[in-house]
């Protein structure tokens, strides 16, 4: 069933806020990530720590499920469809697995705010690198899909193609009319998407690991 322009509209700022939002979340995610991994000050270190268990569950969980929710309602209230275009297939299959990571992860920031809680527990213990790397890799993940939902590349699924003619009649008033031949839009290959989504991982990480002055080993 279509959406009417209107809960389109609505739907659609729902989508934009919580998917973007999220993206920004994990990005402070990982600032918080890198301070409790690099502060000489130990309420500083064991702070980001604790706090990043809560912090998670009032902010990227639901995030999380919105952008999922907002995205799935989206394209089943709208000509895009969930399964038709291979750029909302692969959104789909990015944020559920994204989603399902995080809720994983949960326990692990529960952990990490047990030990930084503990004071007999020393700081060299209570420092951990696996929040910066999930918090990367998040990252890589949520801006492949907002480019994805922004260049919408790689055309049609098969199950797309075979759709189309009964989309075609039930939008061209002058269906009876023979429609002139599309011409295929150039599209550009995928292995230059590829590329570009490996050169920002490496990218961020070069950056990153340069923040860190590769102390990566040590903890
Ligand atoms: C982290 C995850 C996601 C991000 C960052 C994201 C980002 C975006 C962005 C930036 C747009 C706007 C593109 C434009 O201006 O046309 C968009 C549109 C859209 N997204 Fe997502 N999205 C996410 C997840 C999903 C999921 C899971 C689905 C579906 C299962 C989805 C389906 C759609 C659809 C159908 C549109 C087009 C809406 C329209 O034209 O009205 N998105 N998304």
């Amino acid at each position: 069933m279509m959406m009417t322009p209107g809960l389109r509209r609505f739907t659609f700022t729902a989508h934009i806020t919580s998917s973007l939002g999220w993206v920004g979340a994990v990005m402070a995610f990982l600032a918080l990530a890198v301070i409790g991994f690099t502060s000489d000050d130990e309420l500083t270190v064991r702070g980001a720590y604790l706090v990043m268990a809560p912090a998670a569950w009032f902010v990227l969980v639901p995030l999380a499920h919105a952008s999922l929710l907002s995205g799935i309602a989206l394209s089943l209230g709208t000509t895009w469809g969930l399964f038709r275009h291979y750029w909302v297939v692969l959104k789909l299959l990015i944020t559920v697995f994204a989603t399902v990571i995080l809720l994983i992860y949960m326990g692990t920031f529960r952990q990490m705010a047990g030990v930084a809680a503990d004071p007999v527990v020393d700081l060299s213990v209570v420092r951990n690198a696996s929040p910066i790397v999930h918090a990367i890799l998040a990252l890589v993940l949520l801006l492949v899909a907002t480019v994805l939902g922004i260049y919408k590349p790689f055309g049609m699924t098969a199950y797309g193609t075979g759709k189309q003619p009964d989309q075609r009649q039930a939008f061209s008033p002058a269906a009876s009319r023979p429609q002139a031949p599309r011409t295929a839009a150039p599209h550009t290959a995928l292995w230059v998407y590829v590329a570009g989504i490996i050169a920002i991982a490496a990218l961020l990480l070069f950056v990153i690991l340069h923040l860190l002055g590769g102390s990566l080993s040590h903890h």
